[in-house]
């Protein structure tokens, strides 16, 4: 296939996995010529099965464990009402999440008054991990972590949180929308109590497809989100009870649209072919492609750099009398290359598809613009 468009973005979004655009499509093809006659009660039953099933083998656990949805924002946004901290809480995130992993804590504070405390970054959009730590306290009812930060690409390590919490009683929630699919990730070993991840960045999916995942201890939540999916049964509809699933399912309550589920189980049934590890692997080779030349032209790296903390994302300060929203325009509309004006930094993040040359085409490209 000819592509017009180097993507260099997959923190953005993703061109879609060509075999998840076909799966989708067919499903569509499929409701637009017999409705229920070739999708029935049973398939729409069973409609987020291939998506459980690709995703808990993705995150090394059950398939009950896994729940779908739509988007993380909107799985978040269940979780926060289910917990609900009240008054006497707190909730401790970092100010440089992305506004999805914090805002429906600050929706559910509005109406109960619980605190939100958010650790602070430096002018690298960089948080010192043990400052969001030092928010926790007695009274600390949610830790929300982006595994990985969009503005820079910081990477925490879920193990320390998920100690951190448990140790006052407190649960972990993870957006992993800016790792999983890049960064292999262990669920149960990570301890965090949610995981919740958008199917259309680094899992390659299309947009309308997520993933969750619950420990046995989120899956005593009730749901802040709720509907006819949310009984055992959804064909035993009755409006006058609702008993929720025992496992993770218990958090899937309406319709999908179930060309995009399958489509991103399709796309992650692909990754796990290849190995999530060397997909980590490649990604970070392109990654040190990125620093390497960047480094080289004096470009100043503003990402964490170091083993621990680093990912696929990196993010390059633009050279002085220069805007990175300029840059990355003339970037798409001259050169075809898609990278992202983040926080007044250019981001970069290769992923699979991506391969050394076309690094290489990224930093000539930037010569060019930066020498006119
Ligand atoms: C960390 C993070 N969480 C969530 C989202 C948005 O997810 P969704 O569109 O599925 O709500 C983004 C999008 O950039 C993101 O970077």
């Amino acid at each position: 296939m000819g592509h017009r468009w180097t993507n260099l973005s997959y923190a953005n979004v993703a061109t879609t996995s060509p075999l998840a655009h076909r799966v989708s499509r067919e499903w569509e093809d499929s409701l637009a010529r017999g409705g229920a006659a070739e999708f029935d009660a049973d398939a729409e039953k069973l409609g987020m099965m291939p998506l459980r099933e690709a995703a808990a083998k993705l995150l090394s656990c059950d398939v009950t464990d896994v729940f779908c949805g739509s988007s993380a924002t909107a799985m978040m946004c269940s979780v926060a009402w289910a917990v609900m901290p009240s008054e006497k809480h707190n909730i401790v995130s970092s100010r440089a999440a992305f506004p999805s992993t914090v805002y429906p804590w600050s929706r559910v504070a509005l109406e109960t008054g619980a605190e939100i405390r958010l650790a602070s970054y430096d002018h690298n959009h960089y948080t010192k991990p043990q400052d969001i730590l030092d928010l926790i306290d007695k009274n600390t009812s949610v830790v929300v972590i982006s595994h990985v930060e969009y503005a820079n690409g910081q990477r925490y390590d879920l193990r320390k949180f998920s100690e951190a919490a448990h140790s006052v009683g407190a649960i972990l929630m993870v957006d992993a929308t800016q790792s999983m699919g890049m960064v292999p990730i262990d669920a149960v070993e990570s301890g965090a109590d949610v995981i919740v991840s958008s199917g259309y960045k680094w899992l390659r999916g299309t947009y309308g497809a997520a993933v969750g995942f619950l420990s046995p201890k989120a899956k005593s939540l009730i749901p802040g989100l709720v509907g006819f999916r949310s009984h055992k049964d959804i064909w035993d509809m009755r409006s006058d009870r609702m008993n929720l699933p025992e496992d993770a399912s218990r958090f899937e309550f309406t319709t999908l649209h179930f060309g995009a589920l399958h489509g991103l189980a399709a796309s992650i049934e692909e990754m796990l072919e290849t190995g999530i590890e060397s997909i980590w692997k490649h990604d970070l080779s392109l990654a040190d492609a990125v620093i390497e030349l960047a480094q080289s032209r004096g470009l100043e790296v503003v990402s964490p750099i170091d083993h621990d903390q680093r990912s696929a994302i990196v993010s390059i300060r633009p050279p002085a009398g220069h805007h990175s929203a300029h840059i990355v325009k003339r970037l798409q509309d001259e050169f075809g290359i898609l990278v992202t004006d983040r926080s007044g930094m250019i981001r970069i993040s290769p992923h699979i598809d991506n391969e050394r040359s076309q690094i290489e085409l990224l930093f000539s490209s930037l010569d060019t613009i930066l020498s006119k």
